[in-house]
């Protein structure tokens, strides 16, 4: 029943990918151009499923479906519509595309509830270094701190907002309503589990906890040809034998990954000495008291290596979040919907952030995840099965039901 719109669901996906800040790649940060495109993409079907369309003040794009009576709670149905550098088409794109379909296969039918689809503006944490901005204004945990840090070309969040056209005092514009019903995701899994398991779906029980940080060694910049090698204090060397360390590290800790994404050194020249380097560093694990202990040992390797080589080295928390659990009566009513749908449910964790878990501490939250082929994604090949989204819109569409009824 769900075929035909499954397929439609991922030809809006492709299509939305073609919105992007740098020709022949999916690259979409915060309120660039291209989010302005994918709006107006949004906002069309949105319009065309019978809902009320707003951008906030977060630029976050946001479609109401009425309840059946004006005093009834609302259920939010989201994810992100920003994407990494050369993403592919489905990361947050695909659970703000099935939440419009879904409401759509309404066909104007009220519910007990209401349904606010929202297509938050930031998650991925590309253009400010720290992520979720968009479900952080929902969540009500936009400071004046936040709105004052800037991107690389020293543009604040606050005047993004407002070059999009939009008021960063009204951030309250964006909190969610009180007492709402709950928020459900639709995302792909992003990894293997359910590709191995021939599963086409999964529900989500709980999502890791995870720090991002700023790691700047700083030495002296010099002549590349006349320093002799023992009178250097290179801060990219400093940096590269840290970055080898934080990998052991986790090589040796079960379940933990760390990762240095980027690395930029200052000036930057192949006959300079690097004077100053800057590495992110991205540490997960499903065990807070695990991560914290990881991070502990990383700092005192980075002050080490700092010392030992006559260095000195500066850390930069950007994020720093605890693993968050699911909501078990959200979790349990998925699973249904899922045995409904015709498919053995799996319960399983996520290893990448969402949404949900800056939403989960004020809302119940549920996740569906969708099998990714190859378990490939921030890639431009990330993919998905046309018959997975199918099954995902009808334990969607069950899930839907079943809150309805009680
Ligand atoms: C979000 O994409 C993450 O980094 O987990
Ligand atoms: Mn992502
Ligand atoms: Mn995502």
């Amino acid at each position: 029943m769900y075929d035909a719109i499954a397929r439609e669901v991922v030809s809006r996906c492709r299509l939305l990918a073609a919105c992007s800040d740098e020709p022949g790649f999916t690259t979409r940060t915060f309120l660039s151009e291209s989010m302005r495109q994918v709006h107006a993409e949004v906002s069309r079907w949105m319009t065309e499923a019978g809902m009320s369309v707003r951008v906030d003040a977060a630029g976050n794009i946001r479609g109401v479906h009425a309840a059946a009576s004006d005093t009834a709670r609302r259920l939010y149905i989201g994810s992100h519509l920003d994407t990494v550098p050369h993403a592919g088409a489905f990361d947050g794109v695909l659970g703000v595309v099935m939440a419009i379909a879904l409401v759509g296969s309404l066909g104007g039918r009220r519910l007990p509830f209401g349904i606010e689809v929202v297509g938050f503006s930031e998650e991925e944490g590309v253009r400010f270094g720290l992520p979720f901005i968009g479900s952080r204004a929902m969540a009500g945990d936009v400071d004046a701190a936040l709105l004052a840090t800037t991107d690389a070309s020293g543009t604040s969040i606050a005047e993004a907002i407002g070059h999009f056209g939009l008021d960063a005092s009204r951030m309250a514009d964006a909190r969610a309503a009180s007492n709402p019903l709950g928020y459900l995701e639709f995302h792909i899994e992003q990894g293997p589990v359910l590709e191995a398991r021939q599963q086409p779906v999964a529900i989500v029980d709980r999502i890791v906890g995870r720090t991002y940080a700023d790691v700047t060694f700083i030495g002296s910049a010099g002549h590349a040809g006349t320093t002799p090698m023992d009178a250097r204090w290179d801060a990219l060397t400093g940096a590269a034998e840290w970055v080898g360390c934080v990998e052991a590290h986790a090589r040796r800790t079960g379940g933990l990954v760390a990762t240095i994404g980027r690395i930029d050194a200052a000036p930057g020249a192949a006959n300079v000495i690097a004077g100053q380097c800057r590495v992110t560093l991205d540490v997960r694990h499903g065990d807070d008291e695990t991560r914290n202990a990881a991070i502990g040992r990383l700092r005192a390797a980075a002050n080490e290596i700092a010392e030992r080589r006559g260095l000195t080295v500066e850390w930069s928390s950007r994020f720093d979040h605890a693993a968050v659990a699911m909501d078990p009566a959200l979790v349990a009513l998925l699973a249904r919907a899922v045995e409904r749908a015709g498919v053995t449910p799996h319960v399983m964790s996520s290893g990448a952030g969402h949404d949900a878990m800056i939403l989960a501490p004020h809302m119940p939250a549920a996740m569906l995840f969708i099998r990714t082929p190859g378990g490939l994604s921030h890639h431009p090949d990330e993919a998905v099965m046309e018959g997975d989204v199918a099954v995902a819109l009808a334990a969607g569409a069950n899930f839907l039901e079943e809150l309805a009824d009680g």
